[in-house]
C-alpha cells in the first residue's frame, strides 16, 4: 500500500503551477463524442480520472492521446460509437456518468453501470433522470445499469431543477443542445466549470443563451463540430495552495489561476489574515502569523466551494479561536473529520455542522484519506503536525492533484511517497 509520509516543514515558500480543472476536463473530454472528428484540450491535468475518462472513451470506440508534454488530450470521434459506460470504469470514476447526455443526445441510447453511494455521501440520479425523461427519454434499471432511451429523438423541453447539480446540469445541456426544438433549464448550477462547458459546447456550434446565470436557453442544433479547448483553471488546486500557504506560515505564488473564480475563497482566506495579492493569472498569499479562525457554510456557486470544505476544517484546526464549518452538498464529507481527530485535531460533528476549536500543535500519525480532498487536507495537517504522519489510501489524491508530492517539495515541504 502507497502512503505519503509527512513531517513537519517550515513555511512553504516558492512558486507552483495550477493545470486545468478535474471537474471541467471530464465533461469535455464527455462532450467531445457529440461531434465526429478530432477534438483537443489543452491544459489538461496529469491526474487518474482523466486516464479513467480516456479509457472509458476509448470503449466507446475513440482514438484518445494524452501527450503530457504538452498537457493536451486529442479525441478522435468515428461516426458511430457504443452506448455502454461499464461498471469496472465506473465505480473507479462516478463522473463517468457524464457520458450519459452526451450518448443520448448522439446515439439515442446509453447504458451505465449505477454508481453506487461513495465516499462523501449517497449522491442521487433522480434529477439527471428527471430532466432527461423531459428531453424524451425512457429511463429504468436493470441488472446495475441504467438504461436510457430516446426511441423518438429528443425534443426541447421547459425544466425546472430541483437542486443546481453540477452533473445533472451538464447533462441535461449536453443533451438539449442535440434535441430538436428550445429548451429553458431553469436553477442551473453556476460553477465556472459548467460555464467552461457551455463555452466549449457553443465553440462546437451549440446555441446557449444566459452562460453562467441559472437559467439556460437552449436552441437544439442538428451536429456539432470538434473543436480545440482551453480547459479553466483548477479553483480548487489553487484553494489548496493557497490553504498551504496559510497553514504553513508561508508565502507561494500561484500561477495560472482565475482569481476572478475565487472570489469568495480569497474573501474567506483574507479573514484568517492572509495577505493575498491577484495580479492577472497569479495569485500570490503570504502569511505571517497563526491564522485566525473563519465560518464557512459551503453552497452552490457562487457560494463556498464544498471541494475546499475539508483543507478548511485542517486550517481552523490550528487557528486561533473557534469556528463552525457547516456542510451542505454531501451528507458524508465530514467523515475525515474523524482522521483529523487521530492528529489531535479538536473537532466535533453535530448533523452538518462541524465545530472547530483552534489548537495550538498537532501531532502526527497515521490516516487515512478518504477522498481526493480528504487525503489532501490530511497532508496539509501533517505539514504542521509535530513528528511523523502517513497519510494512506493516496490514490484518491492521486484522482484530482497532478504531480502533489513533486510540487509540494517544490515548495520545501518534508513529504514523500512511501510503500507501506
Ligand atoms: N444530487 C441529488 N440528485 C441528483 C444529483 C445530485 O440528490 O440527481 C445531490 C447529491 O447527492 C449531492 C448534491 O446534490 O448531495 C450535489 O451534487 P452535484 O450533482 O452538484 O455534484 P456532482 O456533479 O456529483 C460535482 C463534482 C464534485 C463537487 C460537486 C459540487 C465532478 C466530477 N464532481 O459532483 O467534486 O463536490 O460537483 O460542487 O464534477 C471533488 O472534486 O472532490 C468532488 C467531489
Amino acid at each position: 500500500m502507497e502512503a505519503f509520509r509527512v513531517e513537519r516543514s517550515g513555511p512553504l515558500k516558492g512558486e507552483v503551477h495550477v493545470p486545468g480543472a478535474k471537474n471541467s476536463v471530464l465533461k469535455l473530454m464527455a462532450a467531445s463524442i457529440m461531434a465526429e472528428g478530432l477534438t483537443t484540450l489543452t491544459n489538461v491535468p496529469e491526474i487518474l480520472d482523466v486516464e479513467i475518462m480516456a479509457e472509458l472513451l476509448r470503449r466507446l470506440g475513440c482514438k484518445v492521446e494524452h501527450d503530457l508534454t504538452t498537457a493536451t488530450v486529442t479525441i478522435d470521434v468515428p461516426a458511430k460509437i457504443g452506448h455502454k459506460a461499464d461498471y469496472d470504469l465506473v465505480r473507479k470514476m462516478r463522473a463517468s456518468i457524464s457520458v450519459l447526455g452526451p450518448l443520448v443526445a448522439r446515439c439515442g441510447e446509453a447504458d451505465i453501470a449505477l454508481p453506487g453511494g461513495d465516499a462523501i455521501g449517497s449522491r442521487g440520479l433522480d434529477i439527471h433522470m428527471q430532466g432527461l425523461e423531459k428531453l424524451g427519454c425512457h429511463v429504468h434499471s436493470e441488472h446495475g445499469y441504467l438504461i436510457v432511451r430516446a426511441e423518438n429523438g429528443l425534443h426541447g423541453a421547459n425544466i425546472a431543477l430541483d437542486f443546481p447539480s453540477v452533473g445533472a446540469t451538464e447533462n441535461v445541456v449536453m443533451a438539449a443542445v442535440l434535441a430538436k426544438g428550445n429548451s429553458n433549464v431553469d436553477n442551473v448550477a453556476r460553477e465556472p466549470e459548467i460555464v467552461d462547458l457551455c463555452n466549449m459546447l457553443v465553440k462546437m456550434g451549440a446555441k446557449i443563451n444566459g452562460i453562467g446565470s441559472s437559467v439556460l436557453e437552449i436552441t437544439g442544433v442538428e451536429k456539432l463540430n470538434p473543436t480545440t479547448h482551453h480547459v479553466v483553471p483548477d479553483r480548487i488546486v489553487a484553494g489548496t495552495w493557497a490553504i498551504a500557504a496559510i497553514m504553513t506560515q508561508g508565502d507561494i505564488t500561484i500561477h495560472g489561476v482565475k482569481p476572478s473564480d475565487m472570489d469568495l475563497v480569497l474573501e474567506k482566506l483574507r479573514d484568517t489574515g492572509a495577505e493575498i495579492k491577484s495580479v492577472d493569472d497569479r495569485l500570490n498569499v503570504s502569511m505571517h502569523t497563526r491564522p485566525k479562525a473563519v465560518d464557512i457554510v459551503t453552497l452552490p456557486y457562487p457560494g463556498f466551494p464544498t471541494d475546499l470544505q475539508p483543507q478548511m476544517i485542517a486550517l481552523n484546526a490550528i487557528a486561533t479561536g473557534s469556528s463552525m464549518v457547516t456542510e451542505n452538498l454531501f451528507e458524508a464529507r465530514f467523515r475525515f473529520v474523524n482522521e483529523l481527530a487521530r492528529l489531535g485535531a479538536d473537532v466535533k460533528i453535530n448533523g452538518h455542522h462541524c465545530l472547530v476549536r483552534g489548537k495550538d500543535q498537532l501531532s502526527g500519525a497515521p490516516v487515512e484519506g478518504t477522498d481526493v480532498r480528504a487525503g489532501a487536507s490530511l497532508v496539509l495537517a501533517g505539514l504542521v503536525a509535530d513528528d511523523v504522519t502517513y497519510v494512506t489510501e493516496v490514490h484518491h489524491v492521486d484522482r484530482g492533484y497532478s504531480n502533489f508530492v513533486e510540487n509540494l517539495t517544490g515548495l520545501g515541504a518534508n513529504v514523500k511517497r512511501v510503500e507501506m
